[in-house]
């Protein structure tokens, strides 16, 4: 068991995450390289545009939207509201969501209503835990067992976030025996197991050992979207860690971006793929598709709706679906699902990267 004071600690960290990323818009960093990517324009439209299919399969089910709300709070009164808001809306739309981090909700059960809330207001939707890899090298499987069974969760997402650990003054820095333990949890936990990165990407190469390990997806959540550098910089200049500060600066531009992670998880047979990282409207969600992802997780967009309410985040999801549609339209497909290898040119960095690290194109 840790330290309460320390656990309480990681309650105050994620507050500050809610409220830095909704102060400011700096804290997304660079391009995803989405914009090196180019649908071909289909001039000649047979096609009715309502009848478009948008639905995505994805870990087993069948979503009304290639749409994910991707994991980020918990452990705070604000958290359970945003949680709670999200869930209601991710239910009405029949798309899939995942709550943050429940490291402070396994080690303080008075707080587990937090992401509770998340269930409590979607008692149908698809609900995805949240643990740190840190915390599984800790505490082994028992942890995600935990959480799992506090919010009846139809999946388990393991986070990889390395560089923010390092980063924060207070982070974890040791991770020994993840693999082994991920195993172990793909081998038990009875529901599919996603891995993810929160801003750095995931590469081919790590994409095999996560296959080879058992896991179900990969949610790349590559450079180009919210930065955990960035959010980490701002927090220790607020603790007045210049140290931190400065390694932040040094590895500001860390990271795949979300378009290459993207094409190289894709080569990984196997794998279902979540394309993340920077994605603001559903043109870039049509260019993931493009590329091969199942489906699109957005996080700081949703976060900004939710704190406006119920309808804000309906409006989005709406917008964001309608969106997708019209880019289907336009590239001559009936089903957003037909995106997928829609004929398309890649630029610039993007086509320096397929050159170098894509194979099977
Ligand atoms: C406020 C906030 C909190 C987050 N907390 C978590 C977390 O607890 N666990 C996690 O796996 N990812 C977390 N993330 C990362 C997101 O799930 C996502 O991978 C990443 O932010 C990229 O999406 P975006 O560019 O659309 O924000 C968080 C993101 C935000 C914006």
């Amino acid at each position: 068991m840790e330290d309460p004071d320390w656990v309480m600690g990681v309650a105050e960290r994620k507050r500050d995450h809610v409220r830095i990323v909704l102060e400011n818009q700096s804290v997304q960093r660079g391009s995803n390289w989405l914009d090196h990517v180019h649908i071909i324009h289909r001039a000649v439209t047979d096609i009715d545009i309502d009848a478009i299919d948008t639905s995505a399969y994805f870990l087993g089910r069948r979503f009304s939207a290639p749409i994910l709300i991707e994991g980020m709070t918990g452990g705070t009164e604000e958290a359970a509201r945003i949680n709670a808001t999200l869930a209601e809306a991710a239910e009405r739309a029949q798309i899939p969501m995942g709550v943050g981090s429940q490291r402070a909700g396994v080690q303080r059960p008075e707080l587990q209503y937090t992401f509770r809330a998340a269930r409590e207001a979607g008692p149908q939707v698809f609900l995805i835990a949240n643990i740190g890899a840190a915390q599984l090298v800790q505490h082994g499987t028992q942890l995600a067992w935990q959480a799992v069974k506090m919010i009846e969760a139809d999946a388990i997402a393991v986070h990889l976030n390395t560089l923010q650990e390092i980063i924060q003054p207070e982070g974890d820095r040791g991770f020994k025996g993840f693999l082994a333990q991920l195993k172990k949890l793909c081998g038990e936990i009875g529901v599919p197991v996603i891995v993810k990165e929160v801003g750095c990407g995931v590469s081919y190469e790590d994409a095999v050992v996560l296959r080879d390990a058992g896991v179900a997806a990969i949610d790349v959540a590559g450079r180009g979207g919210t930065s955990w550098v960035e959010i980490e910089r701002l927090r220790a200049i607020e603790a007045g860690r210049t140290d931190r500060a400065r390694l932040a600066e040094v590895f500001q531009e860390w990271g795949i971006p979300t378009a290459a992670s993207v094409l190289e998880v894709k080569q990984v047979d196997g794998l279902q793929v979540v394309g993340s990282g920077g994605i603001r409207n559903g043109l870039e969600i049509a260019k993931l598709l493009v590329l091969g992802a199942d489906i699109a997780g957005l996080a700081q967009p949703f976060l900004k709706a939710s704190v406006q309410g119920l309808e804000e985040v309906l409006t989005l999801i709406g917008q964001l679906t309608e969106e997708v549609k019209v880019a289907a339209a336009l590239a001559g497909v009936s089903r957003t699902s037909e995106l997928r290898g829609a004929p398309h040119v890649l630029t610039g960095p993007l086509l320096e990267w397929t050159k170098q690290r894509i194979k099977k194109r």
